[in-house]
């Protein structure tokens, strides 16, 4: 079975409403109203397509988040067996505060093979395509600093490394300040930051850091379309995330994860900007509930691949 080409414009429409819907708290400085329209109209769409689809990453447990709950099945029930991981918003402080970097993220495979991520922090490292083994997690920054240099004919002093500004990597950002590789700070948004590494005019060498993990299994979504190098490795420091952890059928903590054991076989991916991201324009209004939406598309199938930006019109009331 295959994911069929069909669904490409079904779910680029769900990221594209919920886009919309949030853009409509774009600068309002309330990211939970802005959240959580982009969770509704996500939500609201994805019940009509023809799928049986489960949210394997979502916005928390049912106790917690009583919309896109990991677990919840969604779709009109009468089609393929779906698994989905969905960011309704990335970037909550971006869209806030009118800034460029929020994007509503939706990945999808067949059923089974998208990993069922607990909402954890995870280490990650991404680059370009690379020689197996040259960049892993376990190595020092160093090593994978130099070897990526090497395998580029080129000096550590000429690459650069995208990461969260955060307190947690001040060790990582002060090591790779004294090898005198470039840094990209960013204060939010690390699907995009990762997704960086796929173009060599982004002009970032390697994406590093601590982040969300269900932020790095929707950036692997899209690394694995671009055949890029991802591995992610799960944070589990407490008592509550290892049994949620447990219950997901993790059982090794210290797991690190390759691509391609977070995502496999056929799979879409849609990242439609709210504000302007990468070189994705954010949601523009055209009329009274007419909108423009630009949606970084990825999508695999059977070894074929479309990568590209879909730019679209968009009816849609965004004012409930
Ligand atoms: P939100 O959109 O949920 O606010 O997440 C933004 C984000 O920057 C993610 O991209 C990233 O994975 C995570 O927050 C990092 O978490 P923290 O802000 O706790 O360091």
């Amino acid at each position: 079975m295959s994911l069929d080409k069909k669904y490409i414009d079904q779910f680029l429409n769900v990221t594209s409403k919920a886009a919309i819907a949030s853009y409509h708290f774009v600068g309002k400085k309330d990211k939970i109203a802005a959240d959580q329209a982009a969770v509704d109209a996500m939500r609201s769409e994805l019940n009509k397509i023809s799928m049986t689809g489960e949210i394997v990453i979502g916005e928390g447990s049912l106790d917690e988040a009583p919309m896109l709950f990991t677990g919840e099945i969604l779709g009109l029930k009468n089609g393929p067996k779906l698994d989905i991981a969905v960011d309704p918003l990335e970037g909550t402080n971006f869209a806030a505060n009118n800034l460029p970097g929020s994007l509503s993220v939706i990945a999808v495979s067949e059923k089974g093979n998208l990993l069922k991520a607990p909402e954890t922090y995870m280490h990650k490292i991404a680059t370009a395509k690379v020689e197996k083994g040259l960049i892993d997690l376990d190595y020092s920054i160093k090593k994978n600093i130099e070897n990526l240099a090497d395998s580029k004919n080129t000096n550590p002093s000429n690459l650069t490394a995208c990461i969260l500004d955060r307190p947690r990597h001040k060790k990582i950002i002060d090591e790779l300040l004294d090898l005198n590789v470039k840094i990209k700070l960013i204060s939010d948004g690390d699907v995009a930051g990762a997704l960086l590494v796929t173009k060599p005019t982004y002009n970032v060498d390697i994406y590093l850091g601590i982040g969300g993990g269900p932020e790095g299994v929707l950036a692997a979504a899209a690394l694995n379309a671009y055949n890029c190098h991802f591995q992610g490795k799960f944070i589990f420091d407490n008592e509550n995330d290892i049994s949620e952890a447990k219950r997901m059928g993790i059982n090794d903590f210290n797991k690190k994860y390759e691509i391609n054991e977070i995502i496999k076989g056929d799979s879409i991916f849609c990242a439609t900007a709210i504000t302007d991201t990468m070189n994705i324009k954010g949601v523009m209004k055209k009329g009274d509930y007419i909108f423009d939406t630009e949606t970084l598309v990825t999508y695999t199938n059977q070894g074929n691949k479309f990568l590209g930006i879909k730019k679209n019109q968009i009816q849609f009331d965004n004012s409930r």
